[in-house]
């Protein structure tokens, strides 16, 4: 009993130690929150911002192409899309959406998206917080020139991003970080047959797979992808309308005295790549 009282002691100095402390060490005016209990934040019902993939119901993916515009290849990348209907999501590099806005505009008219990649693909993480907001911004507003439309959607070259930039790019910008699940390492040029089979093998109903629109042996690849991913009964659609299907988790089996037993395959499982060092993808 004396213990238990001692806790809730405890813990009231400790909540009264920090509001004390908190205050004292923000000398700067508050900065306006829509959220007036900021310790809030930090609770399982503030909205999800980073994404690897969807919990959905049905064979729904979304195929997303990096690094481009390019002149020549995302055309050609269109027209396959067209030919199997799918849809995809484009994260566009800003220095490269000036040069071919028509590209974009093609794009949006024949129902993909149009997502944020940066400026000139530099490693976020490892920026200043103001130099990588002038990469977000400047792609941001070349992006609204291009299409008329401002994105909703950001991916950090080599999924490197701080915590932090996070909060603002989702903040400031209203931004979903969306990282990816499947990632056939195109860039590589491992050749199309296995950026192929890459792919098929590891997609899932609600994944997201990262490819690269500005190698030829990646359009090289997709015809056989996507008559393959057509073939398992998947369908492509923009990350946007994914990230719109999402569904309730199945809850967690609760832990048990008893070691449950290891189930050989697990369909649910999801790779979680690195975002605060740099990797090659992305
Ligand atoms: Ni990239």
């Amino acid at each position: 009993m004396f213990v238990r009282q001692l806790l809730a002691f405890s813990s009231v100095s400790l909540l009264i130690l920090q509001s004390l402390s908190g205050q004292n060490a923000s000398p700067t005016p508050p900065v306006e929150r829509s959220n007036p209990w900021p310790a809030a934040a930090a609770s399982p019902a503030q909205p999800q911002i980073t994404f690897n993939s969807v919990h959905v119901d049905g064979h729904y993916i979304a195929l997303t192409f990096d690094d481009g515009p390019h002149k020549t290849l995302t055309p050609k990348l269109l027209d396959l899309l067209a030919a199997h209907h799918m849809k995809a999501t484009f994260f566009v590099v800003g220095q490269c959406v000036v040069d071919n806005p028509d590209i974009l505009k093609r794009a949006v008219r024949e129902g993909h998206e149009i997502a944020n990649h940066s400026w000139s693909h530099p490693n976020l993480g490892k920026m200043s917080d103001e130099a990588a907001r002038r990469e977000v911004q400047k792609t941001d507003d070349a992006i609204f020139a291009a299409i008329g439309k401002r994105p909703t959607l950001m991916r950090p070259p080599y999924g490197s991003i701080t915590a932090r930039q996070k909060r603002w790019l989702h903040d400031d910008f209203g931004y979903r970080i969306i990282i990816w699940d499947v990632d056939p390492l195109d860039w590589k040029r491992p050749g199309p047959s296995v950026v192929t089979s890459r792919i098929l093998k590891e997609t899932h109903a609600g994944s997201i797979v990262l490819a690269h629109d500005i190698h030829p042996p990646t359009l090289e690849a997709m015809p056989a992808t996507f008559d393959q991913l057509d073939r398992k009964g998947f369908k492509s659609v923009t990350v946007t309308e994914l990230l719109a299907m999402a569904t309730p988790e199945p809850p967690k089996p609760k832990a048990s005295p008893r070691p449950a037993a290891i189930p050989a395959a697990s369909p649910g499982a999801i790779y979680v790549p690195p975002v605060t060092t740099s990797t090659p993808g992305g």
